[in-house]
């Protein structure tokens, strides 16, 4: 096993970039801090309820197709773009070619949207995890969690504050702020060598202690149980291929930035299959563990496991609250569970965050300090204002449906189409991970992101860009929809064409691998195509 080396010296370039933009101290603490990006919301809030409504144990095949065919190439991919450029997202698609710039930006702007979102939901699992001690949702989950402590208004916008909310959304940022401002080893490393093994012992314990349960057999025969039909449905591949993407964090420009902090002479395939293979495997154990405690719950209210199951948000903060109300020791698995949703969840929101910090700096040549202000304040005030109001429920669940489809799904399509087929980058690109690599890329490599995952994800999104042209999302009025779906969408491709307008600072080389001796700066276009 290679590690990261940044030997120092006075003369080599690469230490002395090392220490300007930060780099991971080992192998191990990017594969940990990569893994702390991977496992978050979506593995534990998402995944369960997406496993059981696209065919149960029958989802497992979609799943490990997307997760084979699309997910792990495209994870590969983004690892071989940030390793080889070693820059942000920006910074490494304008080094692999001048016109994919706008690729870079386009990933940047959707991890802003996501950010305001993410730190959102952990500000409730925060303030969940305080309510578990003493069961503050008494005998209605339900209404306390929509009535109560979300205060949720009729589908619109309004500018009435939840309190509730405001104060641990507040801490969320402040903590994620302090987090990014020690920057890279010492705030997103340290806090992935902390965070990630209390996640498992704690989500560990979880699990066991679910599968204790009385019931806990049924709830995973319900999770398990095949629909073999499933598989003729498209939605369930769709699902399945938005699962993935979400849950890895790739098509967000994270795994770019990140692969841009480890050493050259890192074994960076092996990496990838052990993040990727952490994540599901953690995803697996978040559904027994869920569905095991679901199951639970049914038999104690005499109900069928499917009528205690629901949806997103609601299996988290209503179905939980009602299990942990429900079972002996309930306060100790209410904080266990919504614990582990707020350290999965933080972990995940640094590299969201990490993503547009570090392209920032990188245009700019900015310190990290200032990069972590000028991003955070904005991103900060923003999540505040649209998600601590009392609609800002609504808001969240329109931008979340909006940017993970035509957002990270449609940047990947066009990501791989134009690294495969335009710029035929991928050749250099395998031969990159292959000089270090324990894992060879080869042909199979090729097929699948030149072909088989972008293939598979434009059918997807050209049939869920139809359905939702003809039915919209959800129950929200038109123009929310509008504002908050498709203007989100829309808003970060302008993003991405203006941000690539804005020249780079003149100390930035755009060579291929940055290499370019010092001196020999590549600039601006003019110079560059002279
Ligand atoms: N990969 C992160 C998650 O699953 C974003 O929540």
């Amino acid at each position: 096993m290679s590690t990261s080396t940044h030997s120092p010296g006075h003369h080599d370039p690469h230490a002395h970039e090392a220490k300007r933009r930060g780099a991971f101290s080992s192998r191990r603490v990017f594969i940990l801090a990569a893994i702390g990006s991977a496992v978050g919301l979506g593995n534990i809030w998402r995944f369960p309820y997406v496993a059981y409504e696209n065919g149960g144990g029958a989802f497992i095949v979609p799943y490990l197709v997307a997760l084979l065919c699309a997910g792990m190439p495209f994870l590969l991919l983004d690892y071989a773009m940030g390793h080889k450029h070693r820059g942000s997202a920006p910074l490494s698609f304008a080094r692999q070619a001048r016109g994919s710039e706008p690729l870079g930006w386009w990933q940047v702007g959707i991890c802003f949207m996501i950010a305001i979102y993410y730190a959102a939901i952990i500000a409730y699992a925060l303030r969940y995890t305080l309510f578990s001690v003493d069961q503050a949702w008494g005998s209605k989950p339900d209404a306390f969690f929509f009535e109560e402590f979300l205060q949720v208004s009729d589908p619109g916008v309004t500018a009435d504050v939840v309190a509730g909310v405001l104060v641990p959304l507040i801490i969320v940022w402040a903590a994620v702020l302090l987090i990014m401002a020690l920057g890279v080893q010492k705030g997103i490393g340290a806090t992935a060598v902390v965070f990630i093994p209390l996640l498992v012992i704690a989500f560990g314990a979880l699990v066991v202690r679910s599968l204790f349960l009385p019931g806990a057999g049924e709830g995973l025969d319900a999770l398990f149980t095949p629909d073999w039909s499933a598989l003729l449905d498209a939605n369930v591949w769709a699902a399945a291929l938005g699962q993935i993407f979400f849950s890895l964090s790739v098509g967000f420009g994270i795994m770019i930035t990140y692969a841009s902090y480890v050493g050259r002479k890192t074994d960076m395939t092996g990496s990838g299959f052990v993040v990727g293979f952490a994540n599901s495997g953690f995803e697996l154990l978040a559904g027994i563990g869920v569905f095991a405690a679901l199951g639970f719950m049914a038999q104690a209210s005499g109900k069928a496991v499917e009528d205690v199951v629901a949806n997103g948000i609601g299996l988290a903060f209503v179905a939980f609250p009602a299990i942990i109300s429900e079972a002996p020791g309930g306060a100790f698995i209410g904080v266990l569970f919504f614990g582990s949703l707020v350290i999965a969840g933080l972990t995940s929101l640094v590299s969201v965050i990490e993503v547009v910090i570090s392209a920032v700096r990188d245009k700019f040549e900015l310190s990290r300090q200032v990069a972590v202000a000028v991003v955070g304040v904005p991103a900060a005030l923003l999540s505040l204002v649209l998600f601590s109001t009392t609609s800002g429920l609504h808001v969240l669940d329109i931008v979340d449906n909006f940017i993970n489809r035509f957002g990270i799904l449609l940047v990947a399509v066009v990501a791989m189409v134009i690294l495969a087929w335009l710029l035929r980058a991928l050749p250099g690109l395998a031969e990159h991970l292959n000089h270090h690599g324990s894992i060879r890329l080869g042909l199979p490599w090729y097929v699948l992101v030149g072909f088989v995952a972008p293939v598979g994800l434009a059918l997807v999104l050209v049939k869920d860009f139809i359905d939702t042209v003809a039915d919209g999302y959800g129950t929200y009025p038109s123009w929310m929809q509008f504002t908050f779906g498709w203007g989100a969408a829309g808003l970060v491709i302008v993003f991405a064409v203006v941000a690539t307008l804005v020249p780079w600072h003149r100390s930035v080389s755009l060579a291929p691998g940055g290499e370019s001796p010092p001196g020999a700066r590549v600039r601006d276009r003019e110079e560059e195509s002279r």
